[in-house]
């Protein structure tokens, strides 16, 4: 049988009174991107912290590279790389210093060493950064640094937790491309957190919703999408005689659509498929003299697929990497 490069069954984690991880199971292909996507507080860190062997589960097993984290941490250990949550690069000392330390703890020396250093930075675009103290560098920079620091010992599996938290828009998408690069380059399989929902949807290859310590869907972006049962169909109505609600009524009667929600003077069907539902409700509008101005659909978003398991929002994207760099600062300072 072939290894996975993570497999994890009945994984649990209590703090107190506190489930943090309550029972999950996954695996995870080798070279593949696999997201945990989940809003503060969901488990995810809690996770990354066992697979990478510095906190014990309460119960369930988890394998790395073929290794149990519990029986092997050292052989789990050796074939990891991890970037934390927080930065932990040490923000005095140059670029090349972080890199020359961190090659120095896994055994690397002279030649090779100095090799690994100028392609990590060359491969983190920072070659040029190079005798610069990362306390100089940009949010962006550092989490590159991190990145590549990680991989210097040519790891199989590369845990990266929330990569591109507090960083804005443009650094994220080159965090991103970044990140596409290793897997292509290096085959290296990649197990990242985040609560982005943009993030995951257009960096994994498939992705586990966490939600209160549990796994609530798993799947790829497209699958999870479309196992939410169809698209989204919105059908603006300018001219009746009847409500929007008896309109509404009639074209579930007929079977063509699954449910509705009123939106102004827009209806908005959740379908099977767009394609078929659509002649159907021009039908309908016809018998019941309704002219209908507009008609357009969508797939559900990822957002949608965490409404339906969770009945939450997940907050969204790019609006809140602002908050999330104060609350960074405010965490920092309450240490
Ligand atoms: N060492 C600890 N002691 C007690 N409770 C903890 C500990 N570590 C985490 N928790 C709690 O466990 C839960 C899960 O935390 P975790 O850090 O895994 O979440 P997360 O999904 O990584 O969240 P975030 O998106 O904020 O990073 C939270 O309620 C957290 O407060
Ligand atoms: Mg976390």
């Amino acid at each position: 049988m072939v290894k996975k490069a993570i497999s994890v069954r009945g994984l649990t984690k209590r703090f107190g009174d506190l489930v943090a991880v309550d029972g999950i199971s996954f695996d995870v292909e080798n070279g593949e991107i696999f997201g945990f996507l989940g809003p503060n507080g969901a488990g995810k860190t809690t996770t990354i912290n066992i697979l990478v062997t510095i906190m014990k589960p309460t119960s369930g097993e988890a394998f790395v590279a073929g290794y149990n984290v519990l029986e092997d941490p050292v052989k789990v250990r050796e074939r990891i790389g991890v970037v934390f949550q927080d930065n932990t690069v040490d923000r005095n000392l140059t670029g090349w210093e972080n890199l020359y330390i961190h090659g120095l703890i896994y055994g690397l020396k002279g030649e090779e060493l100095r090799r690994k250093i100028e392609e990590s930075l060359e491969f983190a675009e920072l070659t040029k950064f190079r005798d610069v103290p990362v306390k100089n560098y940009s949010g962006g920079m550092v989490r590159r640094l991190e990145i590549a620091r990680a991989l210097m010992h040519k790891p199989e599996v590369l845990f990266l937790d929330e990569p591109t938290i507090g960083l804005d828009p443009h650094t994220r998408a080159r965090i991103w491309e970044y990140i596409r690069r290793l897997r292509e380059e290096g085959g290296v399989t990649i197990f990242m957190t985040t609560h982005y929902m943009d993030e995951a949807e257009k960096l994994c290859d498939r992705v586990a919703i966490i939600d209160h310590g549990k796994i609530v869907a798993i799947g790829s972006p497209d699958e999870l999408k479309s196992n939410l049962g169809g698209d989204i169909l919105y059908v603006k109505v300018s001219d009746r005689t009847i409500s929007l609600k008896e309109f509404a009524e009639e074209i579930l009667e007929e079977g063509t659509a699954l449910s509705y929600k009123l939106l102004g003077d827009t209806l908005a069907f959740k379908v099977r498929s767009a394609s078929k539902a659509i002649p159907l409700v021009f039908r309908v509008a016809d018998s019941m003299n309704v002219t209908i101005e507009e008609i357009k659909y969508a797939q559900p978003s990822l957002g949608d697929v965490f409404l339906h398991y969770t009945g939450r929002e997940l907050r969204d994207e790019e609006g809140d990497w602002k908050e999330m760099a104060r609350m960074r600062i405010a965490v920092r300072r309450r240490r």
